[in-house]
């Protein structure tokens, strides 16, 4: 049996419950059997084991769990967003271009995107991504883009009704029959979740749940794009039908922040419903943040992701949404961190990664710095010195 050794941790972030949040240890050690977290404890005590990694005083952090991305697209819109800085607004109206571009590429060039973005998000230190479909919006398209999906991630999810496609624009009803008959047989196979961009101009609440349901029947868990372009009922449908998550959540009522409040006070981790905030979509849009301090103080579950994707967000980083979390959310950096760690996990409804305590899967960040506060006090500076995931240096 293959062991790892990574000592000298000068700040150990574990995620595990206790007291601090971040469940941090110092001058700690993680010893790694067959790709999991076997021992934590100070490095002083450390086993022996086959090989060394020698942190140097360093933070090490569970890698960044990023629950929401489109990865599989192709072309790019670097021109809206230009125009956009410029001072046009966000729509979404842009999807149906990616789609055109989408349909339009080979296999080999989508696989090449996907692998490319995971690559770049790996040596960010995300160990855990979900990747959606949603620029096919056929069933062929939505088919093989989860296909292509699941080659790199286990967390893939069918965004069949991401918008209706233009060919489909005069019978939305006849668009949400395909998503739910033969688009679902076609994804269902190669997808964990399904997904619905429940917003004016995508899809009502009514489509929303309909498809939603149709999921779920065919044995997928529930996520859903809701509040992200304004007010409206997409977060209480995700509390209704037991959602592991609802992301965006920008514009809020009352009644909403309460409602997945009351998820989480619930709780057993198979009911709560996380809201994952995705500032790389407003920092993208120039759109006000969403109140995650509001969401806090109420006692929600906040994840944080990327939202990766060639419109809205085109970043693959983590540290650059905790660095905006702090700053423009007014998180605390333990929160922000957290919440890009065990918060994704939650809502990917996972127990065993965002987590550095004994059994669970070996994903590791080693940081360039003594801390994970340095995350958020140096924006933009590449602060990933080492990644380990499943045990193994990738
Ligand atoms: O999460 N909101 C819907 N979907 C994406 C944007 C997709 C796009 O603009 O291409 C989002 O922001
Ligand atoms: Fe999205």
């Amino acid at each position: 049996m293959s062991s790892l050794l990574v000592d000298n941790i000068g700040e150990l972030v574990t995620n595990a419950a206790g007291e601090d949040p971040l469940g941090i240890r110092r001058d700690a050690a993680v010893l790694v059997e067959e790709g999991r977290v076997a021992w934590v404890g100070p490095s002083r005590y450390a086993p022996a084991a086959d090989r060394r990694v020698d942190a140097g005083g360093a933070a090490v952090l569970p890698g960044f769990v990023d629950s929401h991305a489109h990865l599989v697209f192709a072309g790019d819109r670097a021109a809206e967003f230009a125009a956009r800085m410029a001072g046009e607004p966000y729509t979404g109206g842009g999807i149906r271009t990616t789609v055109g571009a989408t349909r339009a590429a080979t296999d080999a060039e989508l696989r090449a995107t996907v692998r490319r973005l995971h690559g770049e998000a790996l040596r960010q230190g995300t160990t855990t991504i979900e990747i959606k479909s949603g620029y096919g919006l056929t069933v062929a398209d939505e088919a093989r883009s989860l296909r292509i999906a699941a080659e790199t991630s286990t967390e893939t999810t069918f965004l069949g009704a991401h918008v209706v496609p233009a060919e489909y624009a005069d019978r939305p009803d006849d668009y949400v029959g395909l998503v739910c008959g033969p688009m679902l047989a076609a994804a269902a196979p190669h997808a964990k979740w399904i997904d619905v961009f429940c917003e004016r101009g995508a899809f009502d609440v009514d489509h929303a749940r309909a498809i939603l349901a149709c999921g779920q029947a065919a044995g997928l868990g529930v996520r859903l794009h809701a509040n992200q372009l304004g007010p409206g009922p997409g977060v209480q449908l995700g509390v209704e039908l037991g959602a592991a998550s609802v992301d965006h959540c920008t514009h809020l009522s009352d009644a909403d922040v309460a409602a997945l409040a009351d998820t989480a006070q619930r709780d057993g981790s198979g009911t709560r419903t996380v809201a994952t905030l995705l500032p790389g979509a407003e920092f993208s849009t120039r759109s006000p943040y969403p109140d995650a301090r509001r969401l806090l103080d109420a006692g929600v579950t906040v994840a944080l992701a990327t939202d990766c994707n060639p419109g809205s967000s085109y970043t693959s980083s983590m540290p650059f949404c905790v660095a905006l979390a702090v700053r423009e959310m007014r998180m605390t950096p333990a929160e922000a961190v957290w919440a890009a760690t065990a918060g994704g996990a939650r809502a990917l409804r996972r127990d065993d990664i965002g987590v550095l305590t004994p059994g669970a899967r070996a994903d590791l960040v080693v940081l360039d710095a003594p801390s994970y506060l340095h995350l958020a006090y140096r924006p933009g500076v590449p602060l990933i010195r080492q990644v380990i995931r499943n045990g193994v240096t990738p």
